[in-house]
């Protein structure tokens, strides 16, 4: 399934775009389609939102630049974990959340691939919303965090603290289940 909708997505991609890469597996398999395009003569430039993507765009050899002041973003292809009837998300259980934040407020359109297993009726019940925070103060911001009504985890893989690409902590968050979106 993640295959299906994930390659799907690129019928939205037009020759000349500039095109955000999300992260995940689902989108790893647009990314994947995408390179095949590129072989084949498309021409996009991409902009990646975590190291592993950029990494796997230039192994195909997807051309990527840099987001600066003078780019907007065509169209963004990303994953996500959760999706409700409004189409809300949580998003960053891949730990790859700032990034693809800042690139979809750059995005003219942001394509999300899901298959139906993060389709739910509530955000948050079955999954805890990721929280990017700086290392500095870290134990002082998950109080705050909690103060919203959640328990918050500091994110570890293998007992070691997990950083992001930039550095940062994750608080894995668990609201039992999100009532308000604003
Ligand atoms: C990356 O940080 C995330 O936002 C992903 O887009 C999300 O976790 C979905 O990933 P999968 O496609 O691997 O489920």
């Amino acid at each position: 399934m993640k295959k299906i909708a994930g390659e799907k997505a690129v019928e939205w991609i037009e020759d000349g775009m500039i095109v955000g890469l999300g992260t995940g597996s689902t989108v790893k398999f647009t990314i994947e389609k995408l390179g095949e395009l590129v072989q084949n003569g498309l021409n996009i430039q991409g902009i990646p939102s975590s190291v592993k993507t950029k990494r796997l765009a230039q192994k195909l050899g997807i051309p990527l630049i840099e987001l600066t002041n003078e780019i907007i973003i065509d169209v963004t292809i990303d994953g996500a974990d959760e999706v409700d009837s409004n189409l809300y998300l949580i998003k960053g259980g891949g730990g790859a959340l700032l990034r693809e934040k800042i690139i979809a407020y750059h995005s003219k359109k942001e394509i999300i691939v899901v298959d139906e297993s993060k389709i739910v009726k509530a955000l948050g019940i079955g999954f805890p919303l990721p929280v990017e925070v700086t290392k500095f103060g870290w134990s002082a911001t998950k109080k705050a965090i909690e103060g919203l009504g959640c328990t918050a985890e500091l994110r570890k893989i293998m007992d070691e603290v997990y950083l992001t690409d930039n550095a940062n902590y994750l608080l894995d968050c668990d609201f039992d289940h999100i009532e308000a979106v604003s």
